[in-house]
């Protein structure tokens, strides 16, 4: 039977993309590897890190931070094994909820590892070494990404002392001592679940910052947030060697300005140096399709690649690697295969870090305004002046929104804090709408809540604020 449409990849790209198609009357195929769906993102990285990050915080505040409010003598007692269970059983929950929306969407999953045979044809080759070829009008490759490694270091990831993100979110003991090599996204999360579980964590960055290309002011705050909490964070430093020991692993690194190398050991090592589109084996070359230098396939402004009938969409692309960027764009291509006009507005993706507290962020920092030459305000207020923050011992951080200085349309917004990750949005959506600051301040806000922080940052961007 032919296809209107064969996806490669059932993560948040590819599923998304092929259920809304579906949705639009298309008939679909999903070629997936694992015996899963869902992709990296549903079986090993966002949800089961976000389900150990929920576990570890109320370990940790459990352990810490009841007896300012008058709860006094808890001690908790850690089930590791029991905390992974339900990591894993998050994972079952949310990988079994792709293949009741593909039944539901009469979209064909078909196990096996996908091959563009050209444009119109995919090969697939299932685990037990079934071959068959699937004829589509369009193909959608949404292969997503790879652990990076560190450039110019040899490696050996066993997933078990050396390991990535993979191996970090099922570590069967909490590491004494655990070096993160890295100080993006990846490292800062798994660092802070090991640390809250006990691990004392040092993690070693190549950059003066901590989250590089976040608004500077933020990641420097948060960086000293996260120094409070114990862990011990080397930045400027470039990780030059990673080996094995008989008790663990060593890591090597120096100085970037030049110096003394200085070697540590730990008995985990988590590499969290980014990710590489992930293009393996898929046929591309042999089917022309152009990738760019970065190995990232190239597509135009409608996601098609070189070769008409062949798109791709999510982390295999150009932009950030985000599992929500991919899903939009998996709608957007759908709408576009559909007849219709799908479209992504690239300024306002929003981005979090789910450390405790979280960061969140949307549009552009400061750093950006400033080498673009753009005049713009800043409107910042700390959650110390907020009462629900004051009631909740949750007063660490601020909301800082930056507004174009004449026309006072919002620009990017910034959040650190409890809940960060909830309250970026009512800056994205105001975003998406072209609001201004004024907009922003002048929306009823109810009381009491963090969310009155970003108000008053508005306020600030706009005027001035009232409760400071
Ligand atoms: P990343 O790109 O965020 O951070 C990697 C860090 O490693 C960078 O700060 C880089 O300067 C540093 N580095 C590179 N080589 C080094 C060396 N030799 N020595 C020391 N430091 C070195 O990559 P990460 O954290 O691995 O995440 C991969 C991707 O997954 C990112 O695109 C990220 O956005 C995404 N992701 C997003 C999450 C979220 O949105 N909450 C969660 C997890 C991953």
């Amino acid at each position: 039977m032919a296809y209107d449409l064969v996806v490669i990849g059932s993560g948040p790209g590819g599923y998304v993309c092929a259920v809304k198609a579906a949705q639009l009357g298309l008939k679909v195929a999903v070629v997936e590897k694992r015996a899963t769906y869902g992709g990296t993102c549903l079986n090993i990285g966002c949800i089961p890190s976000k389900a150990l990050l929920h576990a570890s915080e109320m370990y940790s505040h459990a352990a810490h931070g009841m007896d300012a409010l008058g709860i006094e003598g808890l001690t908790p007692k850690l089930n590791l094994m029991k905390m992974l269970a339900h990591k894993d059983a998050t994972v079952k929950s949310n990988v079994d909820g792709v293949a009741f929306l593909f039944k539901k969407n009469k979209i064909d999953g078909i196990q096996g590892t996908g091959k563009v045979l050209g444009a119109g044809k995919v090969g697939v080759t299932s685990d037990k070494g079934e071959e068959q070829v699937l004829e589509t009008k369009a193909i959608v490759i949404a292969t997503g990404s790879d652990v990076a490694g560190i450039p110019g270091v040899k490696v050996d990831i066993d997933e078990t002392v050396i390991v990535s993100s993979t191996g970090a979110i099922a570590l069967e003991k909490v590491p004494e001592n655990l070096i993160v090599v890295g100080g993006g996204v990846i490292g800062l999360e798994l660092g802070s679940v090991w640390m809250r579980l006990g691990s004392k964590v040092t993690v070693v960055e190549y950059l003066d910052t901590i989250l590089g290309g976040m608004d500077g002011e933020v990641s420097k705050q948060f960086q000293r947030m996260l120094a409070k909490q114990g862990m011990d964070i080397r930045v400027g430093a470039k990780v030059t060697g990673v080996e094995k020991t008989k008790s663990g692993a060593k890591v090597t690194f120096e100085p970037v300005k030049g110096g003394e190398a200085t070697t540590i050991e730990a008995d985990v090592v988590l590499i969290a140096t980014g990710r590489r589109p992930y293009t393996d084996g898929l046929g591309l070359a042999e089917a022309g399709v152009a990738l760019d230098s970065r190995g990232r396939v190239e597509i135009d402004g409608h996601f098609q690649t070189n070769v008409a009938g062949i798109y791709a969409i999510g982390d295999v692309v150009r932009g950030p690697m985000l599992a929500h960027k991919a899903e939009d764009e998996g709608v957007a291509l759908a709408e576009i295969l559909a007849g219709q006009a799908g479209h992504v507005n690239y300024d306002v993706i929003p981005s979090v870090v789910y450390t405790q507290p979280e960061v969140a962020s949307v549009g552009k920092t400061e750093e950006e305004l400033k080498a673009a030459g753009t005049a713009y305000k800043v409107g910042k207020f700390p959650f110390s002046a907020n009462g629900r923050a004051r009631a909740m011992l949750a007063t660490d951080g601020f909301v800082k929104i930056l507004s174009d200085k004449e026309t006072d349309r919002v620009l990017g917004g910034h959040i650190v804090g409890f809940g960060a990750g909830e309250m970026i949005h009512e800056i994205t959506v105001l975003m998406e709408f072209g609001g201004s600051a004024e907009d922003l301040a002048r929306t009823c806000h109810a009381h009491p809540t963090m969310s009155e922080a970003v108000k008053e940052a508005a306020l600030g961007a706009f005027f001035k604020p009232i409760h400071m």
